[in-house]
């Protein structure tokens, strides 16, 4: 053998076994042999009334206390008379004869001169926008030889009229009296004002306004910008109504659904269990008026092509407040409620429950698949009750899947009893719930990789990272989910539903944080963590595989985290990898498969050295992923993370 040729020799081995250690030493990703499938449902919404989620959030009415039945009737109201003399502004309760709907007001003028105004505050103000039109509605009866007018207009944060009309009221019988208006200026802190003027007495009740770009432009709809920010989750279930709203305080606190749907005017108000429940952040004027109940709750499920998951009171009050519970013997109709609401959501036309689904708007099912029974509650007077919901849920809707619950924390010996007792029952979803700090996300990527694949599977609807103390939703926060949500996805076999908890909070009237969306009178502002389950949400797919370095899953060795699915839709393979390092990471990840792949990919990265930062209304853009392109040498791909970052990419077969 010459020199030469054993320089070669020797110089070719040297390259083979560097492109042996570099694909040894690549993340591997085994294309061809997926381990589980994904559920359509793994990433989804948790939507609860808390941090003035509903009125005077996603439910667009502007008029807080339009019925008059907060506990304060006048409350949120500002009475502004011309003569003092010559007015009374009373307010009738007819309880025994109207029970859902107690409470009206009535103006009673005495001579021609006199006038009275009422000016509505809205929730923290009302957000109103220019040459956007609004509807105003009311329910009036004019007293028998009474002759007075109602002058409706809105005024800015000054003073000055930016829109108005008027309304003609006849006769005694209640009637609706509907009219709009177009607005001149965006105001974020308008007010509504009603101004009576003539002689005798007019009656009113419902008073409504309404701005026209609602959600699908639904008359007395939804917020259309906090809508989109659902929509834009791609979300695979919809939880409603919550939450601790659910148990209530008290158990005449509760959630009880069938007040929730129907005529809006009969929906009782109710006090909102967060109203008192933080000291600290007590909001007095925070009730229930439900004009977003069940039937709207199916509505959006729908709209935003979520499953609707609804979660049912089980007989017991909040385990924190009155820990109130209802006998045993006493139980059926609250189960009855459970038969009932399957009945709204899926039975035909002629039953009653499913023809006042037809009634609402909607003769075909709903399709819902899932209940859930109880909220956090625990200890074995839940599965006592439980028991009840399981059994007749199962011998009258066995297609229907039952979610449990392990109560409030993730490890305590209340969580460890409800999981030896659920062994005894068919539930097919538990729920389990984590509100913990960044370090135990980081953690408990690993939480399912060892758990029990032999009974149920895991419904994560609660959680979020608490940055301690003042829990922003900072990137931390947001960085520290995404590694635990690669934990979720890799063990997609036993995790079949995750949300993230709370869903919305409004910068003024907020009660609980972090949370995923904040929203004040007219604009919205994404979290990281908003962004992370985007990323999640969008970049589903729809079978496991496995990603690995040296024959290990990637759950924090050297400040990585991993998972990786195939998405049979798009044909492409999805890798989501969080670099929980302060440095950026180079590395190469490797697709084993016979496909052949495109030669450039996409990637999406969010991700930022400074780990307090978060977004604002006014900065909204501090911390947003930005979309690269990535490109292949054959099965191939060259890595650069960026420090703190979660990337996903995703590369199509050819
Ligand atoms: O998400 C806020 C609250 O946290 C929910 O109402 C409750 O289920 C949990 O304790």
């Amino acid at each position: 053998m010459n020199y030469k040729f054993k320089l070669t020799i020797g110089v070719m081995l040297f390259f083979m076994a560097t492109t042996l250690k570099i694909y040894s030493q690549s993340i591997q990703v085994d294309v061809d042999k997926p381990t589980a499938k994904i559920q359509p449902t793994m990433w989804g919404i948790f939507f609860e009334d808390i941090n003035f989620a509903a009125d005077g959030g996603l439910y667009a009415e502007l008029v807080k206390n339009r019925s008059f039945e907060f506990f304060d009737p006048k409350m949120g109201w500002d009475i502004e008379r011309t003569n003092p003399d010559s007015f009374h502004f009373i307010i009738t309760n007819r309880g025994t004869e109207n029970p859902q709907n107690p409470r009206y007001a009535s103006v009673i003028l005495n001579d021609n001169k006199s006038s009275l105004s009422l000016v509505n505050e809205g929730f923290r103000g009302m957000g109103v926008k220019e040459n956007n039109t609004y509807h105003f509605s009311i329910l009036a009866s004019l007293a028998k030889q009474s002759d007075v007018d109602l002058k409706v207009s809105l005024l800015d944060s000054v003073g000055e009229v930016i829109g108005e009309t008027a309304v003609e009221i006849a006769g005694e019988a209640w009637k609706k009296y509907e009219v709009s208006f177009v607005c001149s200026k965006t105001d974020p802190k308008a007010r509504l004002k009603l101004l009576f003027e003539g002689n005798g007495k007019v009656s009113f009740d419902m008073v409504s306004l309404f701005p026209d770009d609602t959600w699908k432009n639904r008359k007395g709809g939804l917020r259309a910008d906090l809508v989109q920010k659902l929509a834009d989750l791609n979300p695979g279930f919809f939880r409603f109504p919550g939450g601790c709203i659910v148990e209530g305080r008290d158990l005449s606190r509760r959630y009880q659904w069938k007040k929730t749907v129907g005529k809006i005017e009969d929906r009782t108000v109710m006090v909102n269990r967060w109203n008192t429940e933080f000291s600290h952040r007590s909001a007095p004027d925070y009730f229930q008026s439900f004009g977003l109940g069940f039937y709207e709750y199916f509505l959006l499920s729908e709209d935003i092509g979520a499953e609707p998951l609804p979660i049912l009171n089980c007989g017991m009050a909040c385990q924190f407040n009155t820990a109130e519970v209802v006998p045993l013997d006493q139980l059926e109709p609250y189960v009855q409620d459970a038969l009932d609401l399957i009945e709204f959501a899926n039975g035909s036309t002629d039953t009653e429950w499913g023809k006042l689904r037809a009634d609402m708007g909607h003769p075909k099912p709903f399709n819902m698949k899932y209940i859930g029974v109880g909220n956090e509650q625990w200890g074995p007077q839940y599965f006592e009750r439980y028991a009840f919901f399981e059994k007749a849920i199962m011998e009258k809707y066995p297609e229907i899947s039952i979610v449990s619950t392990t109560g409030p924390f993730p490890e305590d010996p209340f969580f460890k009893y409800a999981k030896g007792e659920l062994t005894k029952y068919k539930a097919a979803l538990v729920d389990e719930h984590y509100y913990r700090t960044p370090d135990w996300f980081f953690e408990n990527a690993t939480r399912y990789d060892d758990y029990d694949r032999g009974s149920y599977k895991i419904f994560a609807v609660e959680y979020a990272s608490h940055d301690r103390p003042g829990n922003d939703n900072n990137w931390l926060s947001a960085l520290s989910e995404a590694a635990f949500m690669t934990g979720l996805e890799r063990n997609a076999d036993v995790v079949y539903m995750c949300s993230y908890a709370p869903l919305f909070a409004h910068v003024e009237g907020w009660q609980w944080r972090p949370d995923l969306i904040w929203f004040d009178n007219l604009n919205s502002v994404s979290t990281p963590n908003y962004y992370v389950q985007q990323l999640f949400g969008v970049n589903n797919g729809t079978d496991l595989l496995s990603i690995q370095l040296d024959g290990k899953d990637l759950t924090g060795q050297d400040g990585l985290y991993a998972s990786s699915v195939w998405d049979a839709n798009t044909k492409e393979v999805v890798i989501k990898i969080v670099n929980n390092n302060k440095e950026a990471k180079s590395t190469s990840v490797v697709l084993n498969s016979a496909k052949k792949f495109a030669s450039k990919g996409t990637m999406t990265v969010i991700g930022t050295t400074d780990l307090k930062v978060y977004n604002t209304l006014e900065n909204p853009d501090n911390i947003v992923p930005v979309n690269k392109e990535i490109k292949l040498s054959g099965s191939r791909l060259k890595l650069d993370l960026d420090p703190y970052s979660l990337t996903v990419i995703r590369v199509k077969q050819k």
